[in-house]
């Protein structure tokens, strides 16, 4: 069951953390994946590792926020390993590193667009540069890592990207319905607090009772790109340790 073997993907943000996390399962259920990062060195790292494991994998850098570079890269990958079959948007910035958490109404107008720009822009980007490829070959599995922030709200600082990520969960409902009839399926996965490099201190009101790890998440991004997933399209699966429950 799920098994990806002959499957292209492309996997945006994959060189740290959750989207290495995602690429690598991809690739351990026999997915070719190129790997993206605007860092290249992290790109061709995780390559590397999911080659050096015995898998099959481009790295593939770039700046997803680019539509012109995100289409080039596409085509490179097609080239490279061949055309993309599974897109996994997972490049995203929340902000959450910063030392102090900036209130909507003390931000500078000026910093509002970078954070739609990567959470919400990058996700038209990908979806474009694949959507006539999946088209004509009538297959395709577009799956974008949003946050509970857009769905249930967050803490101070992390309005604009809640609206971000709410942005893009909104626009994959309907896409899905357009896309249906070329059995391209849309889908999300939303997460919870998974740590970084930066603390989040005890797990409270996680009825799981810990924070996640990128572990967690890659295999509901397997089971979205897999054959078995075919009559599954515009839904939304938190990923969470129970955090926010759907209603
Ligand atoms: N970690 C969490 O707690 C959490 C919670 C909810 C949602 N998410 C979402 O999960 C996804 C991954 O989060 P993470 O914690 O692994 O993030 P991260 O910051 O650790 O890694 C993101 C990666 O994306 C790359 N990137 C940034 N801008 C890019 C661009 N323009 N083009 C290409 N690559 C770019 C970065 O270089 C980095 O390697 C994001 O969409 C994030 O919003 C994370």
């Amino acid at each position: 069951m799920f098994d990806l073997t002959g499957r292209i993907a492309l996997v945006t943000g994959a060189g740290q953390h959750v989207g290495r996390a995602i690429a690598e399962a991809l690739a351990a259920q026999g997915a070719a994946v190129a790997v993206n990062d605007v860092v290249a060195e992290r790109a061709r790292e995780v390559a590397d590792a999911i080659v050096k494991a015995g898998g099959r994998a481009l790295a593939a850098p770039g700046d997803v926020t680019d539509l012109a570079a995100m289409t080039a890269l596409v085509a490179e990958v097609d080239a490279g390993l061949g055309p993309v079959d599974v897109l996994v948007s997972n490049a995203g910035n929340s902000g959450a590193t910063r030392a102090i958490p900036t209130p909507f109404a003390e931000m500078d107008p000026r910093d509002w667009k970078k954070y739609v720009d990567i959470n919400f822009y990058a996700v038209l980007n990908g979806i474009h540069a694949v959507l006539p490829g999946m088209r004509a070959r009538r297959h395709g599995r577009i799956i974008t890592i949003a946050s509970d922030a857009g769905r249930q709200g967050l803490a101070m600082g992390m309005s604009i990207y809640s609206g971000g990520k709410a942005a893009a969960m909104g626009f994959q409902r309907s896409l899905a319905c357009e896309v249906g009839p070329d059995q391209i399926t849309v889908n999300t996965v939303s997460l919870g607090m998974i740590p970084g490099d930066w603390d989040l201190g005890p797990p409270k009101g996680v009825p799981l009772g810990r924070h996640g790890v990128p572990k967690d998440v890659g295999p509901a991004v397997v089971y979205f790109a897999s054959d078995e997933a075919c009559w599954v399209t515009g839904q939304i699966l938190s990923v969470n340790g129970g955090v926010y429950r759907n209603v």
